[in-house]
């Protein structure tokens, strides 16, 4: 079981990208809306029974200062994924830094922002999951293949498109 976790509802249309991988794999997970300043006490305890309920890896999505997934991280021992998201005004150099600049003894694993960061982070979550489950692993394989098929495939398309200009 994988958590997510995100600071706001804002942040949802950016985070179903992390679902719809996860879903793809058939890793289940469970996703709460929790912020680490606006709900401290249920993020803390969230990550606090994390473990004991089943959970493997957490992805938080937050923006702004980003500071979900170290809070998030200072209350487990559990591998954290940080999705940094694009907001005001800063884009996402505010939210990228606050994920990034985890003091030493606590980390954090950042992704990039947005939409490709929501969908690494949850491939990330499932290699992380692969280590200990070989079916898993295989379906990461056979994704990797396939993704290979498919870049190779638009290259040869590309290739027959200049030889008849
Ligand atoms: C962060 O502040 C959230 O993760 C969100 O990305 C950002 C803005 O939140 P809202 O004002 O949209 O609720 O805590």
């Amino acid at each position: 079981m994988v958590g997510i976790l995100m600071g706001s509802k804002s942040d949802l249309d950016v985070v179903r990208n992390a679902f719809d991988v996860l879903d793809s794999f058939g890793v289940p997970f469970k996703a709460r809306i929790l912020s680490a300043h606006r709900t401290p006490q249920e993020a803390a305890e969230f990550a606090e029974n994390a473990e004991k309920n089943g959970i493997k890896v957490l992805i938080c999505a937050a923006g702004m200062a980003a500071h979900l997934g170290g809070v998030i991280a200072a209350h487990t021992t559990l591998p954290v994924v940080g999705i940094p998201m694009v907001s005001e005004p800063f884009k996402a150099a505010d939210s990228l830094l606050s994920v990034v600049q985890m003091p030493p003894g606590i980390p954090v694993a950042a992704v990039t922002c947005g939409k490709a960061g929501a969908k690494n982070a949850a491939l990330y979550a499932v290699s992380i999951l692969a280590l200990s489950d070989d079916e898993l692993a295989a379906k990461l394989k056979d994704f990797r293949a396939k993704q290979r098929e498919q870049v190779l495939s638009a290259d040869a398309e590309l290739q027959e498109e200049l030889r008849n200009r």
